[in-house]
């Protein structure tokens, strides 16, 4: 009887409690969220925002972690992967209200033409998106004015997300190589 209840108290609890600010939830209240699928509606985000990539200074926040023999004399940079804990802010300066970073890696793919592979997650800290995630993985033709990428999916109010991230170098730094890109992204979640 009074294992009944508790497993009925905390099953309520799971049901009246919102998602706290995308804080990682238990697979129970991940179940009740798949199981509600069909009630929900999918709502569409946009979100714009700058991603900051330095990997000069003496704290970068994108570091070189291989590369292969050959890279450094490619036109490409053929091979050179770097991991990154890019900030992401509401303006272009580097001192705009940070909203998230941008987290993962992304290396050099392509031998003739300039192409990285971006892997990341842009993890959010700030308002109603505070804790939830969305994955990137895709193409960034990083000379092109727009490079379209894919959003794979997501955490927390962005549960199975997909969408397009649409980047566009807004400075780029060609001595340090330091880069300031603005990102749209729009995204389809419930
Ligand atoms: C690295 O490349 C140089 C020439 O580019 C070559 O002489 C050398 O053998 C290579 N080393 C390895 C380990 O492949
Ligand atoms: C975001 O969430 C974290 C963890 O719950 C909390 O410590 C932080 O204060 C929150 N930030 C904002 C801006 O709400
Ligand atoms: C570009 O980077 C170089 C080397 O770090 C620095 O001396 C220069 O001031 C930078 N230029 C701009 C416009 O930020």
């Amino acid at each position: 009887m009074g294992k009944i209840t508790i497993i009925l108290l905390l099953s309520s609890t799971i049901i009246a409690m919102p998602m706290v600010m995308g804080m990682a939830e238990g697979p129970k209240a991940v179940e009740e969220w798949f199981s509600k699928l069909r009630q929900k509606k999918e709502k569409v985000t946009r979100l714009h925002f700058f991603f900051h990539d330095t990997v000069s200074s003496t704290n970068p926040t994108a570091v070189t972690v291989a590369q292969a023999n050959g890279t450094s004399k490619s036109p490409t940079l053929f091979g050179e992967t770097v991991v990154m804990d890019d900030p992401l802010t509401v303006g272009p300066e580097h001192n705009s209200k940070l909203v998230g970073r941008a987290q993962g890696l992304y290396s050099s793919v392509g031998l003739e033409n300039i192409a990285l592979l971006m892997t990341m997650n842009l993890v959010f800290t700030e308002g109603k998106y505070n804790g939830s995630t969305l994955s990137l993985l895709g193409k960034n033709a990083a000379l092109q004015m727009y490079r379209e990428m894919p959003i794979v999916g997501g955490t927390g109010v962005f549960r199975l997300a997909r969408g397009i991230a649409t980047a566009k170098t807004v400075f780029f730094n060609a001595t340090s190589l330091d880069a300031v890109v603005e990102y749209n992204v729009m995204v389809i979640h419930y």
